[in-house]
């Protein structure tokens, strides 16, 4: 072996100086997310063996059908951060309301879950993923409430995510550059293989529900209308690439440099992507690795948050690829009007 390998166990600990408050609290939640996603990995893993795929029949607060493996993942991870001692309270996409851990009232975080991502892609073999968000909390001395959760992403500790793809990855920062780690199945560790993300500058790939091409807005019509090349300004289209799940397209254009994109549209004026549960983490993990993120008109992670469940347009990647739509945001929207 040329290099030694470095677990996220070890590499959690290592870098546990760099917290605001380096107590190894957060480090025991780190280590407790990546816990949970080892039990998600191999139920997804199995997931066409057992009786978990299809539809449980319950119907979640976005009015979708959830899924079995939703469930699953919804259980496993709060099962987990309520055992972790360091987690106070959990809101979850799948759950209405905030879950406060009575018992671990003197913990300092709360977390922010989407626990399964992309379940329409769970029953296709299709990549799913898990998106997690971590803040402390406001007040210690006080009771937990939606306020403690409804904080702006800057206020995020530590945030990432993990793609359960051909390989099981962790990818997560705590705002000192982002790092990706492989689940090396044979020995159930995440392993150190993706040191200090940085996403290109440009890139060649946008990733849009096309769709939904002519309900979106003057603004992002025009500027498919420059990623297919229409406009005559490059000398060939961006490639096109939608998996429908946001981590694996996020995870993709990351590495590869693209831009994904969740446009306000006639069906949603507000967009669909929830703010706290997948706009704000992963646009932390992708400033953290040289990527912009904005809702068409301002940075995702300035937006103050009203409602746990709320949802924004969302227009991520690639710096220059984001000011591009910017600038047609703003040139061909009516004044004040988002993406
Ligand atoms: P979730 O499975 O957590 O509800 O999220 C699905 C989201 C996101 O992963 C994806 O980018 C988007 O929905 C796809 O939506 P469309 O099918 O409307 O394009
Ligand atoms: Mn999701
Ligand atoms: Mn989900």
């Amino acid at each position: 072996m040329k290099q030694k390998v470095i677990t996220l166990d070890e590499f959690i600990v290592k870098r546990q100086m760099e917290f605001e408050f380096a107590s190894g609290e957060l480090s025991g939640l780190l280590r407790d997310l990546g816990l949970a996603s080892k039990i998600i990995h191999r139920e997804v893993n199995k997931a066409g063996l057992v009786d978990i795929l299809g539809s449980v029949g319950n119907t979640n607060v976005h009015g979708e059908t959830q899924k079995k493996l939703d469930v699953f993942a919804d259980e496993a991870f709060i099962s987990c951060l309520k055992n972790s001692g360091e987690c106070a309270a959990v809101a979850s996409e799948e759950n209405d309301n905030i879950i406060v851990f009575e018992e671990r009232e003197q913990a300092k975080y709360v977390v922010a879950l989407d626990p399964l991502d992309g379940s329409s892609n769970i029953d296709v073999n299709v990549s799913v993923g898990t998106i997690f968000s971590i803040y402390r909390r406001l007040d210690e001395n006080r009771a937990i409430t939606d306020d403690d959760f409804l904080q702006p992403g800057v206020n995020q500790v530590a945030a990432g995510y993990i793609i359960y793809g051909s390989s099981t990855m962790l990818v997560y920062t705590t705002g000192h550059g982002v790092n990706g780690f492989t689940l090396d199945p044979s020995i159930g560790e995440f392993c150190l293989s993706h040191p200090n993300i940085t996403t290109p500058t440009d890139g060649n790939i946008y990733s849009i529900n096309h769709g939904y091409r002519w309900h979106y807005s003057d603004g992002v019509k025009k500027y498919i209308d420059h990623c297919i090349n229409s406009d005559g300004l490059r000398e060939k289209p961006y490639s096109m690439r939608y998996i429908g799940s946001m981590v694996a397209d996020i995870h993709r254009n990351l590495i590869k440099g693209g831009i994904f994109m969740y446009p306000r549209s006639k069906e949603k004026p507000l967009g669909k992507l929830r703010l706290l549960y997948e706009c704000n983490p992963l646009s932390f993990v992708v400033e953290q690795a040289g990527g912009t993120a904005i809702n068409g008109r301002k940075r995702i992670m300035e937006l103050q948050p009203t409602e746990l469940h709320q949802t924004c347009p969302i227009f991520m990647g690639s710096p220059q690829m984001v000011e591009m739509l910017h600038n047609c945001v703003i040139t061909h929207n009516a004044a004040k009007k988002e993406g």
